[in-house]
């Protein structure tokens, strides 16, 4: 703990028990939260509560020191407590949520928690709930998949865990992020039945049920109205009708507007003093345009969490945990074994049979790396363990090898030539650099650069120009040798477009992460042809790099040869933290490199295994019919490694189940034709309306890839014995729906029992059905559990818009229950009255 912050703590508490407490009645632990609050509101001047408002150097709260106040510290999430340096890497959220495990949900909650305590943290920035609308969303990986009801189930348990250890969580993004494309500008139109049935339900869980102590708004728009400036978002769903009595904090930089902000309900601007400032508040009171009660309560919401919390009245720091806790490793490792989903295990090639193995072949970029999402929630953990190391650790006696099987993209540059001009004496590109995005004026700077391989953690070293907003010329030409196809590879954080013989041939000039793309050219041996990229860097990381090249076998030796001797090979591709992460989206195919790998693994070697690292769906139309098994691992933590590597040898038989449906074709999905702000209005409209992932699949019968809820396992279950035992007053609806799972299999293992409700009379449209329980259930092989649902009256309910309200219409209802939405093994019709 910071020796000032023990000072405060203990002034406090001597305080507390000797000063008078009825004047000081915000220092005496024992008097109720409310008095307290109030007490200290009173001593506050104007000026003090008005800055009170804001937060303090990006990760904390305002003290005040003459009153005692503290700061009170806060870090990222939602995998990791990441702010204040290394710390446990858990999966990343998709794959908590694919374990469908509430109890292990609830010990990441505790672990996180005892996390924060370990780092004097006060306030957790997480979880994320935000619903997976288009698999390219950029912080898909950081949420919890499609479905209301398996988000709205398992951020409970997360945030109770939280909770429980003396630490706030704040649920974000308050609401409907669900792309990164564009985010700080694009609204987010959604009908008011779906927003309040498939967009709000987590954060309405998270109020109501968990009572999270804080909510955190997002960067969109919300049907036209900045989020953090949504009045009927924050004032009157949030705080009036879901009675939350906690933070409603900004996300960073998301008010654009101080008086617009304050009154539209954020009480807490981060990281701060920009708008909902002294400056802009004290002379819209002395307007009379706010009142001093409209500043209370926004302080009062900030000191009645603080209170509650304990924050005044005990260390936060808890020095006998310790940072790098295996405690919390531990349950690292259980949610990868719980999470990752085997989608694909043609012949039972898996698991792999080490009898029958001499040499497993590890290939490709992910194999042997600690595979993350990016940005705020992206943990660097003290150790980590890799597919390779874990394979080598656990596949006893069998020769287990590694390459990275593609050429890298920095050695494919380096081997790039340019000359500067035709007398070919300079080797290099003529490199001119602008202070602008824009390319204007002249250049701060020119050099020449031989290869064009840039990634800046600094400045260009150009003098004038800054880490951001720049931009870069690169200009020559190029000489083949040879006459043939040529691939020429750009990859730009941010915006690039190429031209070669005058000719645009890329042109991706926006805000991206480092998106790669190729273009093959016909060239011809001893022509000459100018070359001509542009380049801008907007902010955050920046970087550039080209490469031009013949495309040949020989950049995948090493792979081939590797995988041909080996008896089985584990292709490890993906994404990773530079290309899926916050701030824009990510690509829906793989690398093309990641295709062309298993593409020539798979030729090498049939008995070829594809580990997936992504935030959820890629397309895999193109090479899963090639592989015979498929294990989406997502993002698995520190602990990955370990669990992945278990799960290929069988001693973990794979439990998780996709959180999300995963289409064929981007073109299936149903928001295809209105995910992206093709027309540039800044209005992305929800038309699919409840008609989202597996509602829409099996209500319109469109075949996924893979189902919400799928995933294989190594052994079988049958389901039996369905019984609904309803008991209704009034419109109070008791329904306990029980029924026998049992491991017919050989191996034990867990299965997730899923129950879906449908309503197939109804006056309005309603989906084929819809998740309103489930239970994760372990099972010793021959072994027979009875499961017990409870359902009330939610599970039967809509958002009866002219009501403004939830209810259901009395008559018949489905109670479907199976392995996956698609895979009903039970069902039987109740009457509901
Ligand atoms: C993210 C938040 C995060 C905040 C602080 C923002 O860019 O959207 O999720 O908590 O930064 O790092």
């Amino acid at each position: 703990m910071k020796r000032i912050q023990k000072i405060c703590i203990a002034f406090l508490l001597v305080a507390a028990s000797t000063q008078n407490t009825k004047a000081q009645v915000y220092k005496d632990p024992k008097a109720p939260v409310e008095s307290r609050v109030s007490d200290l509101v009173s001593k506050m001047t104007l000026e003090e509560k008005v800055d009170f408002i804001n937060g303090k150097d990006w990760m904390y709260t305002k003290p005040i020191a003459r009153l005692g106040v503290p700061s009170f510290k806060m870090t990222d999430g939602p995998t990791g407590t990441n702010t204040h340096g290394k710390s446990t890497a858990y999966p990343a959220s998709i794959l908590n949520a694919a374990t469908w495990d509430n109890a292990l949900n609830y010990r990441l909650g505790a672990a996180l928690g005892n996390d924060c305590r370990s780092r004097n943290v006060n306030f957790l920035l997480a979880p994320g709930v935000n619903i997976a609308r288009a698999p390219m969303a950029g912080r898909n990986f950081e949420y919890l998949g499609e479905d209301p009801y398996l988000s709205s189930s398992l951020v409970v348990s997360y945030i109770t865990g939280v909770q429980s250890k003396g630490v706030v969580a704040t649920v974000k993004h308050f609401a409907a992020n669900n792309e990164e494309y564009d985010r700080n500008n694009i609204s987010s139109d959604i009908d008011e039945r779906t927003l309040r049935e498939i967009y709000l339900p987590a954060f309405k869980a998270a109020v109501q049920k968990a009572n999270v102590g804080a909510v955190m708004n997002s960067y969109n728009l919300v049907n036209g109205v900045q989020a953090s400036h949504n009045n009927y978002l924050n004032n009157v769903i949030l705080k009036e009708q879901w009675g939350f009595k906690g933070i409603l904090m900004s996300d960073w930089g998301g008010v654009h507007d101080g008086l617009a902000a304050f009154k539209g309900g954020t009480d807490l601007e981060m990281p701060g003093n920009a708008f909902m400032k002294p400056e802009v508040l004290l002379p819209a009171f002395k307007r009379g345009e706010i009142t001093e009660a409209m500043i209370n309560e926004k302080v009062t919401r900030i000191l009645r969490v603080c209170f509650t919390y304990g924050f005044f009245d005990r260390p936060q720091l808890i020095e006998s945990i310790p940072n790098d806790d295996p405690a919390s490793a531990a349950v690292a490792l259980d949610l990868a074994r719980g999470g990752i989903v085997l989608l694909k295990n043609q012949g039972n090639i898996l698991p792999l049979q080490l009898s029958k193995t001499k040499k497993i072949a590890i290939i490709g970029p992910n194999g042997d790396t600690y595979n993350t999402g990016g940005g705020s929630s992206r943990t660097t953990p003290f150790h980590s363990v890799s597919t390779l190391e874990g394979l080598k650790k656990l596949a006893k006696g069998v020769e287990v090898n590694y390459t990275m099987g593609i050429p890298s993209l920095n050695s494919l540059a380096s081997k790039s030539v340019f000359y500067t001009n035709s007398d070919l004496n300079t080797v290099g590109l003529t490199a001119e650099y602008f202070n602008n995005r824009n390319l204007e004026g002249k250049p701060n700077g020119v050099r020449i650069e031989k290869i064009i391989d840039n990634e800046w953690v600094q400045t260009p070293g150009i003098e004038g120009i800054g880490q951001d907003n720049f931009s870069a010329r690169y200009t020559g030409i190029i000489k083949p040798t040879k006459t043939t196809d040529y691939k020429f590879t750009v990859q730009g954080d941010d915006g690039y477009r190429l031209w070669v013989n005058g000719e645009k041939v890329m042109d991706l000039w926006k805000e991206q992460s480092p998106i790669i793309t190729n273009k093959m050219i016909h060239l011809e041996a001893g022509k000459e042809y100018s070359i001509k990229l542009e380049y801008f860097e907007s902010g955050g990381d920046a970087s550039i790099r080209f490469a031009w090249y013949e495309p040949t076998d020989e950049n995948y030796n090493d792979a081939i040869k590797m995988a041909s001797e080996s008896d089985v090979a584990i292709v490890c591709i993906g994404f990773n933290l530079q290309i899926e992460h916050e701030g824009s989206d990510r690509p829906f195919e793989l690398l093309e490199m990641d295709e062309t790998l298993i593409d020539k693994v798979t030729k090498a070697n049939p008995n070829t295994i594809v580990v997936l690292n992504a935030g959820g769906n890629v397309h895999m139309t193109p090479w899963l019919s090639k592989v015979k098994g498929l294990v989406h691992a997502f993002y698995p933590g520190q602990e990955g490694g370990t669990a992945v590597a278990e799960i290929l040898l069988g001693l973990v038989n794979p439990s998780g189940k996709l959180p999300v449906s995963f289409e064929k074709e981007w073109a299936d999905n149903p928001t295809n034709k209105n995910y992206y702000d093709t027309d540039k209005d800044m209005r992305v409209p929800y038309k699919e309306e409840l008609m989202l992932g597996y509602r829409y699949y099996d209500t319109k019968k469109v075949e996924p890839m893979f189902p919400f809820g799928f995933g294989l396992s190594y052994t079988t279950f049958t389901y039996s014995n369905l019984k609904v035992d309803l008991k209704q007053n009034d419109a109070k609806i008791a329904a306990t729906v029980t029924f026998d799972v049992k491991n017919t299999g050989k191996v034990d293992g867990a299965e997730v029992a899923e129950l879906y409700v449908s309503d197939p009379v109804c006056p309005v449209i309603r989906p084929a059905k819809e998740l309103k329980g489930f239970s994760k259930v372990f099972l010793k092989s021959g072994e027979t559990k009875k499961v017990t649902i409870d359902l009330d009256e939610a599970a039967f309910s809509y958002f009866k818009t002219a009501q403004k309200a939830f209810g259901f219409d009395p008559g018949d209802f489905g109670i479907l229950v199976g392995s996956s939405s698609q895979d009903i093994k039970l069902q039987k019709t109740i009457k509901v009255n």
